[in-house]
């Protein structure tokens, strides 16, 4: 185990004593505790301090987690290799536009749940309950301190003016968190409006894109570009690391909720769903619904600097630094509805 890894654990540790709860040790498989059976999760998701949290939820309720990772593409391509075979009882992955998808492919089966349906609000879950936002991020503004004054900024639209032009760092149109807010912009003005925000941001980038969200903020940093637009826990992470190097290109850099005065900043969710063929349907629910608990939201959210999805539970230090803000509300499973129509337009717009 790294230093870091460790010192991760020990405030870990702190975290869960603050919140009366227990670290308990990594069970076996196989353990007398584990006669409550298991339960298996195929997840996208992969932080050491949902493990510990699988592991208090063992301890509270006797039923053993299973986790295999890897990234969507291959958890689907396994989930219909194996078919009705399949160990998997849960699917956990980022972006309601990939998990519209994996409902949209007969993956997962609607759960009824009436402490799911009380701690995760409607617009972050599917209507008919076949995924629910499990942790919240938001796709903000970011700026240099010496070059943009905050004043300058106010909404995603706003960032197509003149006066930005050659200025503006945003990753790829491949990438699912673009797609999944120009998807928003079109669910609130329409595919026009849409279309003329995709070609304005284009031609006001600093560079042809590349990278993922860390390397905008560092190229903000690096002079390359003023403003970026990324996802809320990549600053997060970068600002709370254990390397000196890291919270230096942060130093300068500041947050900016954007659309404020009317829809609300863009926010996605990581969920999950309880998949078409799970075996140990119970326990999969029973998951799902103490990680949106208010006893492990706080802990299951801030171990990636994101926001809880359970309103009864507040932001981790580094997030509630950068102040509330407005999010939008629209239902996100819209945005895997208007997914294809985003492509189109990034297409169509020459968004590399
Ligand atoms: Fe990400």
């Amino acid at each position: 185990m790294t230093a870091v890894r460790s010192r991760r654990i020990a405030l870990l540790a702190a975290i869960l004593l603050s919140q009366g709860l227990a670290l308990v040790a990594a069970g076996q498989p196989g353990d007398a505790a584990s006669n409550a059976g298991e339960v298996s999760i195929y997840s996208h998701r992969h932080y050491q301090s949902d493990d510990l949290l699988y592991d208090r939820f063992r301890e509270l309720t006797g039923i053993r987690v299973n986790v295999v990772q890897g990234n969507l593409d291959e958890l689907i391509a396994r989930l219909q290799r194996e078919g009705s075979a399949s160990p998997a009882d849960l699917l956990f992955t980022v972006d309601a536009g990939r998990l519209v998808r994996a409902k949209e492919l007969g993956l997962l089966q609607p759960v009824a749940s009436a402490p799911l349906r009380g701690a995760v609000p409607g617009h972050l879950r599917d209507p008919d309950g076949y995924w629910y936002g499990l942790t919240r991020r938001a796709r903000v503004i970011v700026y240099h301190r010496d070059r943009v004054d905050p004043s300058e900024l106010s909404t995603y639209e706003a960032l197509t003016e003149a006066r930005w032009r050659g200025r503006v760092l945003i990753r790829s149109s491949s990438n699912i968190y673009n797609q999944s807010l120009l998807a928003s912009i079109i669910a609130s003005d329409g595919a026009t409006a849409a279309r003329n925000w995709a070609a304005g941001m284009v031609a006001n980038m600093a560079r042809t894109p590349s990278g993922g969200d860390t390397d905008q903020i560092k190229a903000v940093a690096a002079g390359e570009g003023d403003v970026a637009v990324v996802n809320t826990y990549y600053f997060g992470r970068l600002q709370a690391s254990d390397e000196a190097a890291d919270r230096q290109v942060v130093e300068s850099i500041g947050v900016f909720f954007p659309n404020q005065q009317r829809r609300g900043t863009h926010v996605n969710v990581s969920g999950g769903g309880v998949t078409a063929t799970a075996k140990n349907l119970q326990n999969a629910i029973a998951l799902l619904e103490f990680l949106v608990s208010v006893e492990a939201q706080g802990v299951y959210a801030g171990a990636n600097h994101e926001y809880p999805v359970n309103p009864e539970v507040d932001a981790e230090s580094v997030l509630a630094g950068w102040g509330s803000f407005r999010a939008d509300d629209l239902g996100l499973h819209q945005l895997g509805e208007r997914n294809a129509a985003a492509v189109r337009i990034f297409d169509e717009v020459d968004w590399r």
